[in-house]
């Protein structure tokens, strides 16, 4: 009898820790998935897992309920969708070339009694298209007022445009629009092109989650503007007998040409010492009966544009022999006129340090003082001294 109920004991505890595996195994057996994330046109990999299993069949379904595999059996005919892997523990598939329709809530099942579901959420991300920039005609006239719109669509999330001047950060107004399940994005650019703008690069960049790196668009402005001239002298003191050249310095756009000369408002002297080539005015040699206002003119179909220089040719005789010891006095008398003003600096600060000293003998006087207005007037007198001291610092 005792070995019959040891034997009873013995399948007791058999029963009972085949009941614990039982609750074991019934407690882990559930499906387990993520979300997944895929680029438009991407391979979605959808796993589905169970720890622990007992040969419990295994489904995927689409967002519309439709099956897909049922274990290793291909429920739906889309050549899109593969098998990579069924066993009692997984069931791996895959989506190809993913579109924007295939998004939504997947569900995994486990043909447990009941059955137990788990769903994976299929995100897919819409690549934005490369950027365009529109609303620019070349070229463009100055005080126009333009706008520069940059547009990319099939973003999903809406993309980010940002646009740079010259690599310099602008900010446009942005506008998106949703088409279908993606979106379309706009930013514009409004403002009035003046001469600066001309060659000016302005790029308009798409940020995406998609994109590892932005797409960038880039338009170069051309602005057209009347001409705008300078006369650049080649000596600042032309003197008789020197070689002078006169430049036209002009800028525009078109750029303006010929550049047109003339003296005193009438054509340029014929003489053989005056020879001009384009923008450029030569005199070989300096004359004083050169003397007189030059007048340089230029066109484009914007507008004509001048400038003007008077020329003062100096007699040599009067500027070049004594030139050295005019510099020599002149650096002389300088150095003179320094010296002196750093005494009197020096002279002041101590000056100033004794008054100082006479001030606070001054300020207490004014305490000592019989009635208010003595104390009034030493204050005063105080206060005339303190900006004495002052001045003298300065
Ligand atoms: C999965 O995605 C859905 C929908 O976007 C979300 O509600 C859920 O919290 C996500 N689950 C996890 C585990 O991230
Ligand atoms: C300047 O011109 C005058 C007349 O044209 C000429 O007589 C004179 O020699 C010239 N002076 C110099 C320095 O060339
Ligand atoms: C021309 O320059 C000389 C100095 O070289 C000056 O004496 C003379 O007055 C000037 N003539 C004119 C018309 O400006």
């Amino acid at each position: 009898s005792q070995v019959q109920s040891f034997t009873v004991i013995l399948l007791y505890m058999y029963c009972e820790s085949l009941s614990i595996a039982h609750l074991l195994l019934k407690d882990g057996q559930f499906p387990i998935t993520q979300n997944v994330t895929v680029v438009e046109g991407g391979t979605a990999n959808m796993t589905c897992r169970v720890d622990y299993n007992d040969n419990t069949s295994l489904q995927w379904s689409n967002p519309a309920q439709q099956t897909l595999f049922f274990g290793d059996k291909k429920a739906l005919r889309d050549h899109r969708i593969e098998l990579v892997r069924a066993t009692s523990q997984e069931l791996t598939i895959t989506i190809g070339d993913v579109s924007l329709s295939d998004e939504g809530l997947y569900t995994c099942s486990l043909f447990t009694m009941p059955v137990k579901t788990t769903k994976a959420f299929l995100t897919v991300l819409g690549v934005p298209a490369r950027p365009e920039i529109t609303g620019f005609t070349k070229p463009a006239m100055e005080r126009d007022i333009i706008t520069l719109t940059c547009s990319t669509s099939g973003s999903k999330p809406a993309a980010n445009i940002r646009w740079f001047r010259n690599d310099k950060e602008v900010h446009g107004r942005k506008e998106v629009n949703a088409t279908g399940k993606s979106f379309t994005v706009r930013s514009s650019l409004q403002f009035q092109v003046d001469r600066r703008d001309d060659g000016a690069a302005y790029t308009c960049s798409v940020e995406h989650v998609s994109l590892s790196n932005p797409y960038m668009t880039t338009e170069v402005l051309e602005v057209h503007y009347a001409p705008q001239l300078q006369i650049e002298p080649s000596l600042i003191i032309p003197q008789e007998g020197q070689y002078f050249k006169l430049e036209c310095v002009s800028i525009g756009n078109p750029i303006p040409e010929p550049v047109l000369w003339s003296k005193d408002g009438g054509e340029l002297p014929d003489i053989e010492r005056m020879i001009v080539e384009g923008r450029e005015l030569t005199i070989t040699t300096l004359n004083k009966t050169d003397n007189g206002t030059y007048r340089c003119e230029a066109s484009n179909h914007l507008g004509t544009s001048s400038a003007e220089y008077v020329l003062f040719v100096y007699d040599p005789n009067a500027v070049a022999p004594h030139g050295p010891d005019h510099a020599l006095i002149g650096g002389v008398v300088a150095v003179v006129v320094f010296i002196t003003l750093c005494l009197i600096i020096v002279l002041g600060r101590y000056l100033a340090r004794h008054k100082g000293t006479y001030l606070t003998h001054e300020a207490k006087g004014a305490e000592d003082a019989p009635d208010a207005d003595t104390a009034i007037i030493n204050a005063e007198g105080n206060h005339v001294h303190a900006e004495e001291k002052k001045e003298y610092f300065i």
